[in-house]
């Protein structure tokens, strides 16, 4: 199996993770509690022994076979696709690197539950929303961008409109669903009370 057909594999088991991540990012549109509730019942599925090591190999694999596509392909790259889908890529490296190590730094170093209120912890404690709100927000749009750009290049032979579209609505939906995400982290949407466990965190500037 060619490295590029490993990476397409690997995608599809992250993309399931995230499908069911940013569905319960979406359910904590509707308050903290229902936020915590959806990713108690999701956590028998993606911390399962088994499926967390696999992701976590997938997502190892991702960050470092993405990162050697973006720079190998450096001086062959042509047209706005295939920059995005680059740009995007790089991203997802670097917020999944970062992302993935916080989240199990706090879990194994902090000993803290990395629930709703572990990501929205810095959105309240200022200046660090200056960081948090356009990592998180890229991260999502990044997500559905590569996406919508890697649909682009299998669909090859479609009408030029159609093939814009496969890359223009998720772009679209993308920047919406981590908007709306980004504003209930930030207690836009409803009232967000950090327990200061986690507050306290930022004294070592967790991210
Ligand atoms: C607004 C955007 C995001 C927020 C607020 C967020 C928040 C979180 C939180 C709180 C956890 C801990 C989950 C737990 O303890 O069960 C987590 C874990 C994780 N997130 Fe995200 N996340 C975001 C976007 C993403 C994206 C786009 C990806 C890419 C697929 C991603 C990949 C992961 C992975 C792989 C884990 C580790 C799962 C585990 O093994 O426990 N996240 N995230």
């Amino acid at each position: 199996m060619t490295p590029r057909k490993l990476h397409a594999l690997s995608a599809m088991v992250i993309t399931a993770f995230a499908c069911l991540h940013i569905a319960n990012h979406l359910v904590g549109l509707g308050g903290a509690s229902a936020h915590i509730a959806f990713m108690e019942t999701a956590r028998l599925v993606y911390r399962a022994r088994a499926v967390e090591w696999v992701l976590l190999a997938c997502i190892g694999f991702q960050i470092v076979s993405g990162l050697v596509f973006v720079i190998r392909g450096w001086k062959q790259r042509h047209g706005g696709i295939a920059w995005l889908q680059a740009a995007s890529g790089a991203y997802l490296s670097f917020f999944l690197a970062v992302h993935v190590g916080a989240v199990l730094s706090g879990r194994a170093a902090l000993g803290l539950d990395t629930n709703f209120y572990f990501a929205a912890a810095g959105f309240h404690v200022a200046p660090f929303q200056f960081f948090f709100a356009p990592y998180y927000f890229l991260a999502v749009l990044a997500l559905f961008t590569h996406l919508g750009c890697a649909a682009y290049w299998q669909s090859e032979g479609r009408p030029r409109l159609a093939r814009a579209l496969m890359v223009a609505v998720p772009c679209a939906a993308g920047a919406v669903i981590s908007l709306l995400i980004v504003l209930s982290l930030a207690g836009a949407l409803f009232r967000v009370d950090i327990p200061a466990s986690y507050k306290a965190t930022y004294d070592q500037s967790t991210p």
